[in-house]
């Protein structure tokens, strides 16, 4: 049987909901990690409210010191959440009111509406700064691992067929650059958030004489300068979402890059490459093949990118067709943003821990980038030198592939008069472009592989990675 209702916004009903609606539209199961962000967006707005006049000092002071014993009650696991009271704020401000008799004021000239999109835009900044600080943790893992291996070629793939020979400090470093982008990005997304919704009230604003730039001041929604940023329609406000979708999007967008990374590692420390062995204590055995070493750290982190895939389609989808402004629909956009935030914290720990146990095969580099096929390119680039125009040279060396293929030995193996039946450009000297370091330090352009260029991208990074 209904009962009448408790809840703040009880007055105009004749009976509370029904059990299984208050199942159905509790939030405060997961919007209670919310309640830190809560009670200082509570305390900033009650200090506005006393510096207006709209409450006292001293009811300012009482709300104050009541919300920092109910923090501390969260924190220490004592605090009786009930999903009668729907959610977070509920919770809160009810306890607060059995405390405090000025509680009852502190909902003046808000809405749950502006305070939901204050306290996930204090969360935005939080995750976004946590976030950052991990994958900058991954990035220094990459650069450590790049530094043990400094000497260390491998082929590298376009089609996973071999290309070209790299050094292996230059495909880390794609990877680096990759993470790095990823990094700005959650920094961009904390700009975002960097605006403070408070006094856009339900949809409206409010009629009371507030001051919306001390608010914002009071919970550091402020520009280079100091000067406070507040949001600048409260429509917008109440109805915007973006921020949860760029946040979700720069998780799925890592998730991507995690799972590229994760997919060259699996392939690298499988028999067929066996470049790298994978730290024992980031992969799993089999329980029915005891030789199995499976790259397990590696397939989560490409498995989570479809899971962080899947949290942006969720809030992109939960916005299309909105009307404006807030509709409760909108509740369902929080647990997207904290899985995507909780999978990408761990997944980026994961990658750093996993990054930091990898061994390199050197011998096994080194015999796969001994192929000479890998400078085939170079050989043409040699007859570009000698005057052949770069197709002709292109289909040349094609030919000397084919040739070598023919006699079934490596293109290196083929005589200077075989080469030279081919295309007469070639001369004595041809052998010399198999000569590995000399290729490489051929490649000393900007953003290429040569000896020089690592050098300098090994500056580089430690200091973007030291600052
Ligand atoms: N729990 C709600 C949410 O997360 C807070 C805002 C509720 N607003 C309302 N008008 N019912 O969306």
């Amino acid at each position: 049987m209904a009962k009448p209702s408790q809840v703040t916004w009880g007055g105009r009903f004749s009976a509370g909901p029904a059990e299984l609606m208050l199942q159905f539209s509790e939030s405060v199961s997961f919007d209670r990690r919310l309640a830190p962000f809560d009670v200082a967006g509570s305390k900033a707005h009650s200090a506005m409210l006393a510096h207006v006049g709209l409450i006292t000092e001293a009811e300012r002071d009482a709300i104050h010191a009541g919300l920092d014993v109910i923090l501390a009650d969260i924190a220490a696991g004592k605090f009786t959440w009930d999903t009668k009271l729907e959610d977070v704020h509920m919770n809160i401000e009810q306890a607060l009111t059995k405390r405090v008799p000025a509680a009852a004021k502190l909902h003046t000239a808000r809405s749950r509406n502006d305070q939901i999109a204050t306290d996930m835009r204090l969360f935005f900044r939080h995750a976004c700064g946590v976030l950052r600080e991990k994958i900058l943790g991954a990035e220094r893992a990459l650069l450590t691992l790049a530094e043990s291996n400094r000497d260390v070629m491998i082929p590298g793939y376009t089609h996973l067929q071999r290309a070209q020979p790299v050094v292996l400090s230059h495909h880390l470093f794609a990877w680096l650059e990759m993470l790095d982008r990823d990094r700005a990005r959650f920094a961009d997304v904390a700009a975002h958030a960097n605006w403070c919704p408070l006094g856009s009230g339900a949809i409206a604003g409010t009629t009371l004489p507030i001051d919306r730039e001390f608010s914002a001041k009071a919970l550091g929604f402020v520009d280079a300068k100091g000067r406070p940023q507040v949001t600048q329609n409260s429509m917008d406000t109440v109805a915007d979402r973006d921020l949860f979708i760029e946040f979700a999007s720069a998780c799925a967008l890592f998730g991507v890059h995690l799972s590229r990374i994760a997919e060259d590692l699996i392939l690298w420390s499988s028999a067929e490459f066996k470049f790298i062995d994978l730290p024992d204590t980031f992969c799993t055995g089999s329980s029915l093949m005891p030789q199995k070493k499976n790259p397990d750290s590696c397939e989560l982190l490409r498995g989570k990118s479809a899971r962080l895939q899947g949290n942006l389609h969720t809030l992109l989808t939960l916005a299309k067709g909105l009307p404006l402004t807030y509709n409760r629909d909108l509740q369902e956009d929080k647990p997207p943003v904290f899985d995507s935030f909780d999978q990408t914290a761990l997944c980026a720990d994961v990658l750093a821990g996993t990054l930091a146990g990898i061994t390199l095969n050197r011998d096994r580099c080194a015999s796969a980038v001994r192929d000479p096929g890998l400078l085939a390119t170079d050989l043409a680039d040699y007859l570009v030198l000698k005057g052949v125009p770069f197709r002709d040279a292109h289909h040349a060396v094609g030919a000397v592939v084919r040739l070598a293929e023919k006699n079934n030995v490596e293109i290196n193996q083929l005589s200077t008069a075989d080469v030279q039946q081919v295309h007469k450009a070639f001369e004595a000297d041809w052998a010399d472009v198999f000569d590995l370091k000399r290729a490489l330090s051929k490649r000393e352009g900007t953003g290429m592989p040569g000896p020089k260029q690592v050098v300098k991208q090994f500056a580089r990074w430690k200091k973007i990675l030291n600052e």
